[in-house]
């Protein structure tokens, strides 16, 4: 696991942002595992802005969302669906057919999830997925003791996650309590992860997820067996990890062996 750790929060979605435009920029087509949420605005407001500067297309991208809440319309006021049409789809120049976030708004709850897996393994897997981390370490809605080979599934969650995101309802809004996810098997099977722990109220999720041991109680934590994941961190997230000194010594000599 590579972790990278930045001064500001900032810095860190400044990292994402290059870094998932340099991914693009090679693979025209790739296949993107996006999330919602604060941790990853500012790495949406870069991409956006690079857009607009010329020098990202998001022309032949595909993008695969990696939860929605059980029960709202695509066009409700708080459906991830709304987020990421507000937040980065309205903004770029993708091609929305080509954009897909699990349905959640009939009964077929089951059936949507089993097609949602179909239709990433008929795009050929997903190339780059980019993650937050929930502060009890849930990775999309996979909440604590969630199978490390979960599948796309309806999850309920947990207080603490309905707590965190009441913020983003006004009082008048019913909060969904259930949701549909991507499993943390779905996850895990992405070439690339990049996960983005932002803000002191991560730091413990953050330490468990790099350093605690491989457990379902930090769904996180799976990215241990990853091969690919790469943890971007603002200082106040990586505050809590023991081995702190050492992941800032190893991106120093990273970038002065490649200079
Ligand atoms: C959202 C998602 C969640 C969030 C996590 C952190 O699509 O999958 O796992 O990434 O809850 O949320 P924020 O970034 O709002 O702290």
């Amino acid at each position: 696991m590579r972790v990278v750790i930045l001064p500001t929060e900032h810095d860190a979605s400044i990292f994402a942002a290059d870094f998932i435009k340099e991914f693009i920029t090679e693979k025209q087509n790739a296949v993107l595992g996006l999330a919602t949420g604060s941790s990853v605005l500012l790495t949406y407001e870069a991409l956006i802005d690079r857009h607009r500067k010329g020098s990202l297309s998001f022309q032949n991208i595909t993008t695969f969302n990696l939860d929605e809440y059980v029960g709202l319309t695509p066009n409700h006021n708080q459906s991830y669906r709304n987020y990421m049409k507000q937040k980065l789809f309205d903004h770029i120049d993708i091609n929305q057919n080509n954009t897909y976030i699990p349905e959640c708004f009939d009964d077929a709850y089951e059936l949507s999830c089993t097609n949602y897996e179909i239709e990433i393994k008929n795009h050929g897997g997903i190339d780059l997925q980019l993650l937050g981390i929930g502060s009890n370490g849930h990775i999309g809605f996979n909440e604590p003791t969630s199978s490390l080979s979960s599948r796309t599934r309806v999850k309920t969650l947990t207080q603490n996650t309905i707590a965190n995101n009441s913020r983003f309802f006004k009082d008048t809004e019913v909060q969904p309590s259930i949701a549909i996810t991507m499993g943390i098997g779905t996850i895990m099977e992405a070439q690339t992860i990049l996960l983005l722990g932002l803000g002191k109220h991560k730091s413990k999720a953050v330490s468990e997820l790099v350093e605690g041991p491989l457990s379902s109680f930090c769904p996180g934590s799976a990215l241990q067996n990853h091969a690919n994941a790469i943890v971007v961190l603002d200082n106040k997230a990586a505050s809590e990890l023991k081995l702190y000194d050492y992941y800032i010594h190893t991106e120093k000599m990273k970038l002065e062996y490649m200079c």
